[in-house]
């Protein structure tokens, strides 16, 4: 199977740490050194998920050459649903007019686009489908509790996306993937949903946006990244000294250089867009391979390493032939 085009939405707003600095007790220094982000993207009022979603995707389907009519799948990674009824992937499915689709939400968190690839590109294997949109998208500004210094200097909203069709050499070598919900209370959004519904008192007691303890899941997500990273690369029969790019969520500079070091992957193979971006949840993985496709270093057979780690906790890595 083959990836025939990667697209990308970023909100056209830009939030620096400059005005991060006036909105809670932070400082420039402190988020670029301990996060490497610089700025971020956010989405401007009454801009969804769908809508960048919407965007990502007319985009890899014009580098593909198709027209939404010719997809039979879409499956769309968010953790930032527009609504809880009907999925996003359908409100996606009606603007852009796949009228011949069927498809579906994946809430995995950080590493949902990675999950989606891999669930799409099983369709493809099995010849269920022939021709897949895969998309990671995020407003994950309307879960962000912008008083809160630990998590709102963090996220972002964004979305990439990918056309994968049958037919070529390319597609997944290998793969450790893990879901592991004893990590529910490290990283969560703890109202709004079955088990906690929205209420005058959830709301008052900001219930309804992400909390994290960051310090446990950044060693968290350096072990499950590394772990799985070595895992993936077995099962492909390949050593880290055969990846020619290392794709991981960009979710902490610090987080993705400890895993790329500890993998021995040398710097020029990684693509980093945090400084720019900052963690855009289940979009950051296309939106860093959108940016390695818009440089040019996607060569036909490059093996590709992605990796990833986010709420749930979920996590793992997809070893890659483009
Ligand atoms: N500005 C200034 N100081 C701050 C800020 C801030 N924005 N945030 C925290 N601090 C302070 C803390 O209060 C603490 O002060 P104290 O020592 O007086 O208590 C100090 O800085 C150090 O705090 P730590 O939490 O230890 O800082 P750390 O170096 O761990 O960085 C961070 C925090 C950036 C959150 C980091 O832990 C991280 O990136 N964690 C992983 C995040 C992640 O991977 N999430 C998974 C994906 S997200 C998803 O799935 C939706």
């Amino acid at each position: 199977m083959r990836v025939t085009g990667v697209g990308a939405c970023l909100p056209e707003r830009v939030l620096t740490n400059a005005e991060l600095e006036t909105m809670v007790d932070t400082s420039d220094e402190w988020i670029r050194t301990r996060t490497g982000i610089r700025e971020r993207r956010i989405a401007s009022p009454g801009e969804a998920t769908s809508h960048l979603a919407l965007g990502a995707a007319r985009a890899a389907l014009q580098e593909a050459g198709l027209t939404p009519s010719e997809l039979d799948l879409v499956v769309l990674a968010t953790t930032s649903p527009d609504k809880l009824i009907p999925c996003t992937a359908a409100r996606l499915q009606h603007a852009l007019g796949a009228d011949r689709a069927w498809g579906f939400d994946l809430n995995a968190a950080c590493s949902g686009f990675l999950f989606a690839l891999a669930v799409a590109a099983s369709q493809l294997a099995a010849g269920t489908a022939r021709r897949a949109l895969v998309v990671g998208a995020e407003t994950l500004s309307r879960i962000t509790d912008w008083t809160d210094r630990n998590t709102c200097v963090l996220f972002a909203d964004g979305a990439g996306a990918v056309v994968l069709e049958g037919g070529g050499e390319g597609g997944p070598l290998g793969l450790s993937f893990r879901l592991d919900g004893s990590g529910e209370r490290l990283l969560e959004v703890p109202a709004g949903g079955s088990a906690q519904p929205a209420s005058e008192e959830t709301v008052a007691a900001r219930l309804h946006f992400i909390k994290m303890q960051g310090r446990e899941v950044f060693r968290l997500a350096v072990e499950g990244m590394e772990a799985t990273a070595r895992e993936a690369l077995k099962e492909s029969d390949l050593s880290p000294e055969e990846v020619d790019l290392f794709l991981p969520h960009q979710a902490n500079l610090r987080i993705l250089e400890a895993v790329g070091r500890r993998l021995g992957i040398p710097e020029e193979k990684w693509v980093v867009n945090i400084d720019r971006l900052g963690n855009t949840g289940a979009a950051s993985v296309p939106l860093a391979l959108w940016e390695a496709w818009k440089a040019g270093r996607l060569k036909p057979g490059a093996l590709l390493l992605f990796s990833a780690f986010g709420g749930g906790f979920t996590y793992g890595s997809l070893v890659w032939r483009w």
